[in-house]
């Protein structure tokens, strides 16, 4: 799998509500040092602000709380390149795969671990992060499946990010912290901005 959307470790996810904040947001996002978005399909504003932000030169997009096959296609259709699944669907796995880009479904139990194996997946989403056991759980999953590799997601904060980023098979963290709705909804760029960079230094100092 690329692992370009795990440059700076952190994949920030989006909740946007109004598509015209997603421009401004993507570019909030670069001068924070933290390029990368999982905009969620929890809003009706996903796939307009998806097809914005992947308008914004160096800025990678993919599309988060992905639920079926034809919200992979929405997400395609408006330039996201990677899949975000808070669960393990095959049909989802297999119409992002056939799109030839990266898909992250989400695993939390040895089953679906194994089936996330069996569709020949190496990487996956443990998540809500906080609910399943948190860094403690992932070690210890890490034991029988020496090749899985994990993205924790849910509760992951600045306070808890070296429990996560310190294990070697985390090579990144989801989480919405730099990225609160009230400050996009009120226009708060440059605090968005400063929260990313806070993010970047943050996890640039915990060794792996
Ligand atoms: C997600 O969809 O990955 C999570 O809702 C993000 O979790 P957080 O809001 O606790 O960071």
């Amino acid at each position: 799998m690329s692992d370009e959307m795990f440059s700076a470790r952190i994949v920030p996810v989006v909740v946007l509500h109004d598509a015209k904040d997603a421009e401004p947001l993507g570019r909030a996002l670069i001068a924070g040092g933290l390029p990368v978005a999982e905009v969620t399909f929890r809003t009706a504003a996903a796939v307009e602000s998806i097809r914005a932000m992947s308008a914004i030169e160096g800025l990678i997009v993919g599309a988060g709380t992905v639920l079926n096959p034809a919200q992979v296609e929405q997400a395609l259709e408006a330039g996201a390149s990677f899949i975000v699944s808070p669960g393990l669907r095959r049909d989802v796995v297999f119409a992002a795969q056939a799109a030839g880009i990266p898909v992250l479904p989400g695993a939390v139990t040895p089953s679906e671990i194994m089936a996330a194996q069996e569709l020949g997946l190496d990487t996956v989403k443990f998540f809500p992060a906080n609910v399943y056991g948190g860094a403690g759980a992932i070690k210890a999953l890490s034991a029988p499946f020496g090749g899985m590799r994990f993205v924790p997601t849910g509760g992951v904060s600045v306070s808890n990010l070296s429990d996560y980023l310190s294990l070697g098979c985390v090579p990144a963290v989801g989480g919405s912290w730099m990225v609160p709705v009230d400050a996009i909804r009120e226009g708060a760029f440059a605090q968005v901005s400063e929260l990313c960079a806070g993010a970047v230094a943050a996890a640039a100092a915990i060794g792996k």
